[in-house]
């Protein structure tokens, strides 16, 4: 199926950025959203980033002008029949999308394209309140959208294969690269990063290491571009402990994905990291803070620990089938900018090594949190 008309509901953050993407990309775009000062904000936010860009040189006037051309902003959802795709992203609650499911079923066409861009609902349960569940799927943006590469295609249990082709060759012709993901707590990039946080948190609240130090350990021996601590303070601590505990939730609560408790407390405290001044660190940091100091020992402990759990993650995603080993990496590159793919990493350690290092975690602690996955000594064997 072709696409040519696009319709974002929601012009919010996410609606916005995607709204951007999609007219860059030559796509008639409608914005729908129902509060009026929204759909203004976002009309001008798009038209101040448009003139940021000429500005800089960066895009033309005339492109400018066809951009802003291929954009409509609307108050009436029924300005959306023609489209052949919707995409939403208005608030994450499964009954206001419920609702605005079934209006939208009820002026577009039978053979339209219905996703949601929701970051920690299931997919097979939106399509189910659907009338015509086929069309149904998952299309998960990153924040911003306009600069982050990856999107994940998500198939509800339900969805037509064809619809998947379909979304496969839109994502190509927006410039972005798409991962097929299996309807799971977290998709990929939200389940794979969780061990980056929860391990440190847990090292951290052992006191075995400061954050700086975990920080710094992480950026030297990783390679990674901001340590957890910093990264956490960035995304917002409500942000990041209502996706651990909405993955912790959506896995029965599995003890490998517990949230931990000082970063609640940071949440009750208001302190939500870089936005309000203050999280793990305050803001602004200062500059002359000196180096981290760590001994090898230290180093070493903190990164295998925390590496081999991240690894351990994504092995196991591969092994439940929830993304291919090839995906499992793109994703981590391309939706958390991590240095390398966490499959090419192991192989990189070694995958026997991975798992002795969950096994010591294991007979330390005697938790299910340590679990070597299976999929472990299957790629141990390929080596
Ligand atoms: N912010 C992120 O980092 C991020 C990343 C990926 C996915 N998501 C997902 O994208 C969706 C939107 O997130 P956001 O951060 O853009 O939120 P947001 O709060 O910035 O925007 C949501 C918009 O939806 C509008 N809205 C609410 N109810 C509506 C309705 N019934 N009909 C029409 N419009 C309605 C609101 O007025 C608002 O403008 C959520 O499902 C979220 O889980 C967010």
């Amino acid at each position: 199926m072709k696409i040519d008309t696009v319709a974002i509901i929601g012009s919010g953050a996410m609606g916005s950025g995607i709204a951007q993407v999609c007219a860059m990309a030559g796509f008639t775009t409608l914005l729908f959203d129902k509060n009026a000062a929204a759909v203004e904000r976002s009309r001008k936010s798009l038209n101040d980033i448009f003139s940021m860009l000429e500005s800089k040189n960066k895009i033309t006037a005339t492109e400018r002008s066809n951009y802003l051309d291929k954009l409509s902003w609307n108050e009436s959802l029924s300005a959306i029949s023609g489209v052949q795709l919707v995409i939403e992203a208005i608030v994450e609650n499964a009954e206001i999308k419920r609702e605005i499911f079934s209006e939208i079923e009820a002026i577009v066409d039978a053979t339209c394209i219905i996703c949601s861009n929701t970051s920690s609902l299931s997919i097979t349960g939106l399509a189910a309140t659907c009338t015509e569940p086929g069309r149904f799927a998952g299309l998960h943006f990153f924040n911003p959208a306009p600069l982050m590469k990856l999107v994940e295609i998500i198939p509800a249990l339900q969805t037509d294969p064809a619809v998947i082709e379909t979304l496969k060759v839109f994502v190509q012709q927006l410039g972005k690269t798409g991962v097929i993901a299996r309807d799971s707590p977290g998709f990929i990039v939200n389940r794979l990063a969780r061990s980056y946080y929860s391990e440190s948190l847990r090292i951290y609240e052992e006191h075995q290491a400061t954050t700086e130090q975990i920080d710094q350990i992480m950026k030297d021996k990783g390679g990674f571009k901001m340590g957890p601590f910093e990264l956490m303070d960035l995304i917002g601590h409500d942000i990041n402990f209502s996706v651990t505990n909405s993955v912790f939730t959506s896995f029965f609560f599995d003890p490998r994905y517990k949230p931990s408790h000082s970063q609640k407390q940071l949440v009750e405290a208001g302190w939500l990291g870089r936005k309000a001044g203050r999280g793990f660190y305050r803001y602004p940091r200062p500059a002359d803070a000196g180096p981290v100091e760590y001994n090898q020992e230290l180093g070493e402990q903190v990164f295998d620990r925390i590496i081999s759990m991240l690894v351990n993650e994504a092995v196991d995603a591969v092994y439940l089938g929830v993304c291919s080993e090839s995906d499992a990496d793109l994703a981590m590159q391309l939706g958390a900018n991590y240095p390398k793919g966490l499959i090419a990493w192991g192989r990189e350690i070694g995958f026997a090594r991975i798992q002795a290092n969950i096994l010591r975690l294991r007979e330390a602690y005697h938790e299910d949190r340590y679990r070597p996955s299976k999929g472990l000594e299957e790629l141990n064997d390929k080596l």
